[in-house]
């Protein structure tokens, strides 16, 4: 018997991460009533933690066009991407990457005061024939930093309610999924619970690294959105794809950019070889993360890792100007020193590969539309946006820095449908009340799980609820990544099996769609 706070927008966004800011913004411009409920302070979602840049063909230091951007994604893709999604992104990187110039991210800047770009892996000119392109834009090594902020106070322009440090627990659905209705979601400073009545509620919550021990995600990243699908009877697209990032710091996980690869850095064996030039004789270390985080373990299992258990590998950039580390890679010396205690002016890092990005997610189509199944019918007013979802412009295997371009082009996508589709202030349809008192319950049977009936537990900060909730939300989709790659018997991008060491287009050159099934787990 709790007092459910109601709420009426037209629409409602969860999560304040780079896509849901972008959405947030482009629907608030648009005059639509929006609110934000977020889990952590916006500038505190996961999107700050990247790093590198983000990628679009401007052509600013070496010759680039959308094309071979289109190109090089669906390769990297390891040809499983959506091309029709991967068109629409390469399409308009260079129009976003000139909008959050003018929002105000402090791009770094070339002599002639040019944005800044970098070489990333897998991007090449001229249709693969191997000329490196020059297609990552940084803000340092800060440009998540730079760009989430940037995003956050263009929403505060506009009348954005910010529910922060809310956390949303469920979908109000219709009964056969077909529409959603809203959400409900419990405030965790005063242990309210409430709920939104949305024209349409869009998932920006982010990936679920976190169901890994070691991962490059906050500990935040428990993937609530796609929790709250998959419980709802929602599809989950390609699961079994995910990506881990060549250079995590050994032992912590902590995220070194490839942008130290990009700016002149290398790996290192035990035998002080650069190891990547028989794996990748043309790329070598700006190989696709999947093709150099197996070359690294490779490296280890035969031998020549480094260490008392040879169980990692070296990240060289002291051999840098000193200048260029400072100018363009200042965050990841301090994080260097920080959690390997390491001056990378002058030692190499010990790097691992390292959970870094889930290429599957919610299914939707390239408006940010979610998908009821694989026929490609949508769940009328519920989007899902950035690493939460599957437009699957990443298919198998993501290339850096297209995830911040993905956030900010689908951001804007969403936001673009919802004004075709949304009359802004038109009236919500009524709500049964059976929906919310289910919600509700299930909240209840967490709540009260360990302290029983005479003993509830605190409905104000509670972090075991909170964590009882992340798990409730990470374990439908971790369920769904095992199921699904043990199904897929082939090795593609970042899904790489012994027993199947192959890809198998004749087979498998297809998408995975799996729904949770709460009573066989
Ligand atoms: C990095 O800077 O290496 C991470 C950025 C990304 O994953 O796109």
């Amino acid at each position: 018997a709790y007092k459910v706070v109601d709420h009426e927008y037209d629409v409602v966004v969860v999560g304040a991460g780079g896509a849901g800011l972008r959405a947030v913004v482009g629907m608030a411009a648009a005059g639509l009533s929006v609110a934000c409920v977020s889990k952590v302070f916006p500038t505190r979602s996961h999107t700050v933690a990247a790093q590198g840049g983000i990628s679009a063909a401007l052509g600013n230091i070496s010759e680039d066009d959308w094309r071979w951007h289109m190109f090089d994604t669906v390769k990297g893709s390891d040809w499983l991407g959506d091309q029709d999604a991967i068109e629409y992104m390469c399409k308009h990187a260079m129009e976003a990457v000139v909008e959050l110039e003018h929002y105000g991210v402090p791009f770094s800047r070339t002599e002639d005061g040019k944005i800044y770009q970098r070489p990333f892996g897998g991007m090449t000119t001229e249709y693969g024939k191997g000329k490196m392109a020059v297609r990552t834009c940084a803000a340092s090594d800060k440009t998540g930093h730079a760009i989430l902020h940037t995003l956050y106070q263009q929403a505060l322009k506009y009348k954005v309610k910010f529910f922060v440090e809310y956390f949303a627990i469920d979908l109000i659905m219709s009964a056969n999924n077909s529409a959603c209705h809203g959400v409900v979601a419990w405030s965790l400073c005063d242990g309210t619970l409430h709920r939104f009545r949305a024209h349409a509620v869009v998932l920006a919550t982010g990936g679920y690294g976190r169901v890994y021990f070691s991962a490059t995600s906050a500990h935040t990243c428990t993937g609530d959105g796609g929790g709250m699908a998959a419980r709802a009877g929602l599809p989950m697209e390609d699961m079994e794809f995910v990506q881990f990032h060549p250079t995590g710091i050994y032992g912590s996980g902590c995220l070194m950019t490839e942008g130290c690869r990009g700016e002149g850095g290398y790996l290192l064996n035990s035998e002080g070889e650069r190891f990547m030039e028989r794996y990748a004789p043309k790329a070598r270390d700006l190989a696709s993360r999947d093709v150099v985080s197996r070359a690294i373990t490779m490296e280890i299992r035969e031998g020549r890792g480094v260490g008392p258990k040879k169980d990692h590998v070296f990240l060289s950039i002291a051999h840098l100007d000193p200048g260029v580390i400072k100018e363009r890679l200042p965050g990841i010396s301090e994080t260097a020193k920080t959690f390997a205690g390491v001056d990378v002016t002058k030692d190499p890092i010990p790097v691992l590969p390292t959970v870094h990005y889930n290429m599957g997610g919610v299914p939707t189509n390239y408006h940010g539309e979610v998908l009821l199944s694989e026929k490609g019918k949508i769940v009328a007013g519920l989007f899902a946006i950035g690493e939460a979802a599957c437009v699957s412009v990443h298919g198998a295997n993501r290339l850096g820095s297209n995830s911040l371009l993905d956030l900010v082009v689908f951001g804007r996508a969403a936001a673009l449908r919802a004004k075709e589709i949304i009359k802004p202030g038109a009236s919500h349809a009524p709500i049964e009340e059976s929906l919310v008192d289910a919600i509700v319950d299930r909240f209840d049977k967490l709540r009260f799980s360990r302290g029983g009936p005479g003993l509830p537990r605190s409905m104000v900060w509670n972090s075991d609820l909170v964590e009882a909730l992340e798990l409730a939300n990470m374990l439908p989709q971790a369920v769904i990544t095992m199921d699904c790659a043990a199904n897929r018997t082939e090795s593609r991008g970042a899904h790489a099996r012994e027993d199947f060491p192959e890809r198998d287009d004749e087979n498998w050159m297809k998408h995975t769609m799996a729904w949770y099934d709460s009573k066989t787990t």
